[in-house]
Formats: structure tokens, sequence, C-alpha cells
């Protein structure tokens, strides 16, 4: 079983629903607490042992680039000033030369046609997908927990989550043979279903761990749901084929592609920092009461 050394970061989007805050900004780069969302997923793909990191971008993502580079200027100031710690805080979020890969997605066709921009990057090799609009709040990071099943399965894994039954046409939804613990044996997939039509409630969240063999299919460029060409379409062939499993991990996910998702990705990541949780429960509490 090949190992897992590469991850996907789709972050083409132009973030519309967040306007006029991504007018000059990519929507990636708005502030969770206190680090950019982009930052979130790029340390839960580190976590999980993954070595390079592919950005599918689009005009004006800039700011992504600068954040994970080297900032001699600012560094040389922090240090001038015996900002140690800040420093120290600072040097994290670098990705080292050679280990960050950026590919421009030219037109918005959708998720498939944005991985497949990435595969001169992936080669030949199995590979993670992180959504940076999703973030998961949980005791071991999302993608590790995968790996973990990854190493017992081998094959694709979805990180799924039930959604209410009103919500299945925002999601790729998940036909599920039977459950095997944590672990779905997916036998169908539906992108952005109907709720009559849909097989299940068990949504599709932001983490893939994926055999190459999509790209093939993604190089057809089929439009499937809303007219784009979507990735859930392109791993449908692959059922049956090589091991299919949903992972139903431990942990919260927040979409903070949408607004009260980000607020309240907010307060649960600020809880969830000894230094801020006691004064932000306070005041939580008192504004809701
Ligand atoms: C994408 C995927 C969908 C998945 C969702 C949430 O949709 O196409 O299958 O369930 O992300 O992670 P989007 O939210 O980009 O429309």
């Amino acid at each position: 079983m090949k190992p897992i050394r590469k991850a996907v970061f789709p972050v083409a989007g132009m973030g519309t629903r967040f306007l006029p805050a991504t007018k000059a900004m990519p929507k990636e780069m708005i502030t969770l607490v206190d680090k950019p969302l982009i930052q979130y997923a790029v340390e839960e793909a580190r976590e999980a042992g993954i070595e390079e990191f592919i950005f599918v971008t689009s005009r004006g993502k800039g700011p992504l680039e600068d954040h994970f580079d080297v900032h001699g200027d600012l560094y040389r100031i922090l240090e001038e000033r015996g900002k140690t710690a800040e420093l120290e805080e600072l040097k994290k979020t670098e990705i080292p030369s050679g280990q960050q890969f950026f590919t421009r997605q030219k037109e918005p066709l959708g998720l498939g046609h944005a991985i497949w921009c990435a595969r001169a990057a992936l080669g030949n090799e199995p590979f993670a997908v992180l959504l940076p609009d999703v973030v998961v709040l949980s005791s071991r990071p999302c993608l590790a927990q995968m790996m973990d099943y990854y190493a017992q399965k081998g094959g694709n894994l979805l990180a799924v989550e039930e959604v209410p039954k009103s919500a299945v046409s925002s999601y790729g939804i998940l036909d599920v043979a039977r459950e095997e613990g944590r672990l779905a044996v997916v036998k169908g997939l539906v992108e952005k279903p109907s709720v009559q039509a849909a097989p299940s409630n068990l949504a599709i969240i932001g983490r893939y761990i994926l055999q190459p063999g999509v790209l093939t299919h993604l190089s057809a460029q089929r439009k499937g749901a809303g007219g784009e060409i979507q990735l859930t379409d392109a791993l449908i062939p692959l059922i049956g084929k090589q091991p299919f499993h949903g992972v139903r991990f431990e942990g919260k996910a927040y979409d903070c592609g949408d607004k009260a998702g980000f607020i309240a990705a907010n307060v649960a990541f600020a809880l969830e920092r000894p230094e801020l949780a006691g004064t932000v429960r306070e005041r939580v509490k008192k504004l809701v009461n």
C-alpha cells in the first residue's frame, strides 16, 4: 500500500458568500480566532504526515503563497525586539521550499476540475484532499484519523457525518452497503441529491483520501450537479473496484463557508484555548441571555 504523502488544497473559490470581506483578500485567509482558515487545513495535513502541499489557486490568491513563505523583515524586527515566542510561532507557518506547489484553476468549473488541475503534481500516487472551508474540532486531527483507517483498509476514504435530511442537497451523499464500526462501506454516491433522491443522510465533509485512478475519470470533464465537474461523480466508477469507505470521524466539523458556521467555529475554537476560554464563555453567556 502506497503511503499518502501529498495533499491538495482547492483554494480557487471566489468567496462570494463573504463579500465584502473577500473583495481583496482570499476567503481562505479569513481569521478563525487568530489563524487564517488555510493554516488549520495545512496543520491538519502536516499532523497526518503529509509532506507535499499542493494549492489549486486562482487570480488574487497571492497572500496564501506569502503566508507559508519566510518573512525575513518581520523575523528580523521580532528578533530585535526580543519577541522570541512570536517568532517561533510565526516560523511554524512556513512550508519548506520544494514541498509547496501552486497551480491555477483558470475557470471556476467545479471541485472535480480543481483536483484535476493538480494532476501533474500528483502523478500516480494516492493523495489527500482538504477543503479549507471545513474545520474539524477533534482530539485527533480528522485526516490523521482517516490515515489510521487507510493503514487498515487502503483504497478511498471519505470523512462523513450525518446531516439533517433537509440539508442533503448541499452535500455529496453516501449510499451505504453496511456499517463496520466507524466505517461505512460505500456502494454508491450522489452529489447534491434532492431530499427524495438521497440514499441516506450521511454526507461527505471536506476530507478525502483518494487513489490516483480518480484523475483518469476527472479527465473526461463531465459536468454534473449544478453544471460543475464534480469530484463525487469521478469517484463513482471506483466503487466496487477498490476498497471504498466513509469514516464517521470523532469530532465536530464546522462549515466556515457559511457565516453562521464560521461564527460558531470561532466560539468553539476559542473555548478550546486556555487563555481565552474563560472570558469568551462569560461574554457569550451574557450576549445570549
Ligand atoms: C463539496 C463537495 C461535496 C461535499 C462538500 C462538503 O461541495 O462537492 O460532495 O459534501 O464539499 O465538504 P461544495 O460545498 O463545494 O459545494
